[in-house]
């Protein structure tokens, strides 16, 4: 961290002394005031819920400028990593911070593939689920189980357990999704196919049975990559803060990893992307184009509690870029499929034009998100919806491990331990039952 040249200082109203505040300057992007000691010398907290200007950290792995509507994973633009690379060569980006060379990109391959199967006895685990179990919840249970089994990657603090944690994890993730997909269908498991790539090999397991191979095709392929790398990381989101926040109690990195599935599911959150496409089902249901006016009125009355599913972004007030890049994809995907009039994807476009000219999404900028499209692009491949969320945590847990791992490495690293403004009920003493 760079200090900057400036001080902030804090002066208060009432005649207390004003305080000097650190000010510290990024390589790109907003300075920070450092509060760390502000307790210390003033005995006040900052009040921030939802960390609407609050850093928790300094990172050097994922910068959005939310106002361009810009991505960065370590400097290089989504845009590019998106059409000239792959995800294992994302992967070892995010883990590493260089793209690798080919003997770094083919030894990284090859370890990642090493490790592609599971504990047999996962498969006993996850029979203990009803099979109607939604995915997400069969996934934080079973990633969280991976710790019962793998118990020579549990330590934290070592960064050789954290290393075959992280291959481990990311190799295993899309066995488990696919176990998790055959389960539900009530199909046998199909095994990972180390001779595949990583992406084929996930499609592999997902669609074909122990009587009818699977024949990849590379558009489809190629559209679920993309779909991995665009979701790899997105620097301090919900469920990477929790898995931040998490593995600094010095737990496992399986049991961290977990905890951000878990916090993934929510609809606000990679749950949109399950939400947005059974909201185009709905308004299709209701009579398609027709209909946009009426639905686009009942998000913008504010008692209805309905909301525009994939728009809107905490950090992106502009266009974000995954939306553009997923939006090529779907038309790609639908063209290879021979869909390209499909009804959904003219809804979906039809609805973003509307919105996007509307004054209440153009005020509050709301621009759509990658879940906006992502769904009838997975939908279009063959992947229930149900499954759209465990995919993106497939995809991001490399982000939530590269998060993770920088974290335990900084030096300035503790437990993250916030404060709060209480204001319940001050001291009292209780009263016996028959006084109450
Ligand atoms: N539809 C209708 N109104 C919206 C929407 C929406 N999708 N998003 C925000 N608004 C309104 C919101 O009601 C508020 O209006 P007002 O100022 O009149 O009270 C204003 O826009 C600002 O919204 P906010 O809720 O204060 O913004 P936030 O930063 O707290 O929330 C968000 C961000 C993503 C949770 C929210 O935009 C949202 O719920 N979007 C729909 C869910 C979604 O698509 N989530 C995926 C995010 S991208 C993938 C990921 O990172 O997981």
């Amino acid at each position: 961290m760079k200090l900057a040249d400036n001080k902030a200082t804090l002066s208060f109203s009432n005649g207390s002394p004003s305080v000097e505040l650190p000010v510290y300057q990024g390589s790109i992007g907003p300075d920070v005031v450092d509060i760390r000691k502000l307790y210390a010398q003033t005995g006040m907290f900052t009040y921030d819920p939802g960390f609407m200007s609050t850093a928790s950290c300094q990172s050097t792995i994922t910068y959005i400028d939310g106002d361009k509507g810009e991505l960065l994973y370590r400097g290089y633009p989504i845009e590019q990593l998106a059409t000239s690379c792959d995800y294992l060569e994302t992967c070892y980006l995010l883990l590493y911070g260089e793209l690798p060379n080919p003997q770094q990109k083919t030894d990284f391959v090859n370890r990642v593939t090493n490790h592609t199967m599971v504990n047999e006895q996962m498969q006993f685990f996850l029979r203990g689920f009803r099979r109607d179990a939604h995915p997400m919840a069969v996934m934080t249970g079973l990633v969280g189980a991976l710790s019962a089994f793998y118990h020579d990657s549990t330590d934290i603090n070592n960064p050789e357990h954290r290393e075959i944690s992280a291959i481990r994890l990311i190799a295993k993730m899309p066995t488990l999704v696919a176990m998790a997909y055959k389960y539900s269908m009530g199909q046998p498991y199909m095994y990972p196919q180390n001779k595949l790539g990583y992406t084929s090999n996930f499609m592999r397991m997902m669609f074909a049975t122990p009587c009818e191979e699977y024949e990849p095709n590379d558009v489809l392929v190629r559209a679920m990559d993309r779909i991995f790398i665009l979701h790899a990381d997105h620097e301090q989101n919900a469920s990477t803060s929790t898995v931040r926040l998490c593995g600094s109690s010095g737990t496992n990195p399986f049991a961290a990893i977990a905890a951000g599935v878990a916090c993934l599911w929510g609809p606000a959150h990679g749950g949109a992307n399950e939400a947005a496409l059974n909201m185009l089902e709905d308004i299709q249901k209701m009579g398609g184009v027709a209909k946009i006016g009426e639905f686009v009125s009942k998000v913008k009355d504010k008692n209805s509690g309905i909301k525009l599913m994939g728009f809107g972004h905490r950090v992106y007030k502009n266009y974000d870029p995954r939306a553009k890049l997923m939006r090529e994809t779907c038309h790609e995907v639908l063209d290879t499929l021979g869909l390209g009039n499909d009804p959904l994807f003219k809804l979906a476009m039809a609805l973003e034009k509307v919105a996007l000219e509307d004054e209440y999404f153009v005020s509050r900028k709301l621009y759509p998100n990658v879940d906006f499209y992502s769904g009838i692009v997975q939908r279009a491949i063959g992947i229930p919806v149900s499954l759209f969320t465990a995919i993106f945590a497939l995809a991001r847990t490399v982000g939530w491990i590269a998060q993770l791992n920088e974290m335990i490495a900084d030096p300035e690293y503790k437990i993250g331990r916030p404060r709060q403004l209480y204001v319940g009920a001050t001291k009292r003493d209780v009263q016996p039952i028959d006084k109450r």
